[in-house]
């Protein structure tokens, strides 16, 4: 099987972490290295959390720690989902893996720039590392084959009645992404939050009974909660999952493309990405963004991915 080459850029971050479960396993993806980003909580924090879940469960997989804070805005962080440590739910040993002695926004220019133009960045937390590789060194842009991200929504948001968390937490990065002219699958809340994590599927991933499906129960357990307090849902979406189960079987997805820009004027709408589903604009799509997955054949990847644990 041919291996897609990824890099994942990410906050964790509870479904974050599930996303790096499948990521580092599946045969059909090369996971290059795992950047890490502030987002869900502080860039320290996020930083523990990403190399204390790749020391859990043996993701022998370079981490590079990057940007402290947003391009432009003040910081913003989710403590009220994901707690004060930003992965609260699973408790950890000593840490002993260190991050890499490069910065994640010096990897992802050094990478592409070497590569072939066949690596796929997978963001799926504020876009801070993105937007600053592409300012600090736009000749990575062409070197990009495709961004397949979780930001956004053309319906609602989570972080303010127009913006999703990702995209509010650094809109003017998420604004350099979507004016780069990339490829870009859009994983946004429309199709995300039909992946909340009920309690039969975290009973479900428990059962395969190794490591990794002990984790999944600890972090989707503690999300089961605070996704129900904060929207009224059945359980914690894994919404960064789903970028990695595009990748694995994308015919598993329904995806509409849209011309899509995002509202970095300040207002009530700020970090909104706003999706144009009819065409009216008549502008050329910039985004394919997702509308459906079929929840029977997702689940079944993420309990593939975690029966590769031993
Ligand atoms: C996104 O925000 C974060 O809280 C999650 O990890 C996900 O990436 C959902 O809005
Ligand atoms: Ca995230």
């Amino acid at each position: 099987m041919e291996k897609r080459k990824i890099i994942l850029d990410c906050d964790p971050g509870h479904d974050d972490a599930i996303a790096m479960l499948m990521a580092a396993k599946h045969p059909s993806i090369d996971l290059l290295g795992i950047t890490i980003v502030a987002g869900n909580q502080t860039l320290e924090k996020t930083l523990v959390n990403g190399l204390n879940v790749c020391q859990h469960v043996g993701i022998d997989v370079p981490v590079y720690s990057g940007m402290t804070l947003p391009m432009v805005r003040k910081q913003v962080v989710a403590e009220n989902i994901h707690g004060e440590t930003g992965l609260d739910g699973p408790v950890f040993g000593p840490l002993h893996k260190q991050a890499e002695p490069i910065h994640a926004v010096n990897y992802i220019i050094e990478t592409l720039m070497a590569s072939e133009g066949d690596i796929t960045l997978v963001p799926v937390g504020p876009l801070s590392n993105i937007g600053m590789a592409m300012r600090m060194e736009p000749r990575i842009i062409p070197k990009i084959q495709e961004i397949v991200l979780m930001g956004g929504a053309y319906g609602l948001g989570n972080m303010s009645p127009a913006a999703e968390f990702n995209f509010l937490a650094d809109p003017e990065a998420a604004h350099v992404v979507f004016t780069s002219g990339v490829p870009i699958v859009m994983m946004g809340l429309d199709l995300t939050n039909q992946t909340a994590c009920t309690m039969d599927v975290i009973e479900r991933m428990e059962a395969v009974g190794n490591k990794a499906g002990k984790m999944f129960g600890d972090i989707m357990r503690f999300t089961y909660k605070t996704q129900n307090e904060a929207y009224g849902l059945a359980g914690g979406p894994v919404h960064d999952a789903t970028c990695v189960g595009y990748l694995i079987d994308p015919s598993a997805f329904t995806l509409k493309e849209m011309y899509t820009e995002i509202d970095i004027s300040g207002g009530p709408s700020y970090g909104r990405s706003v999706c144009d589903y009819f065409g009216s604009s008549k502008k050329p799509a910039n985004a394919k963004v997702g509308i459906t997955l079929d929840n029977d054949r997702f689940w079944d990847m993420v309990e593939a991915c975690l029966r590769m644990y031993p």
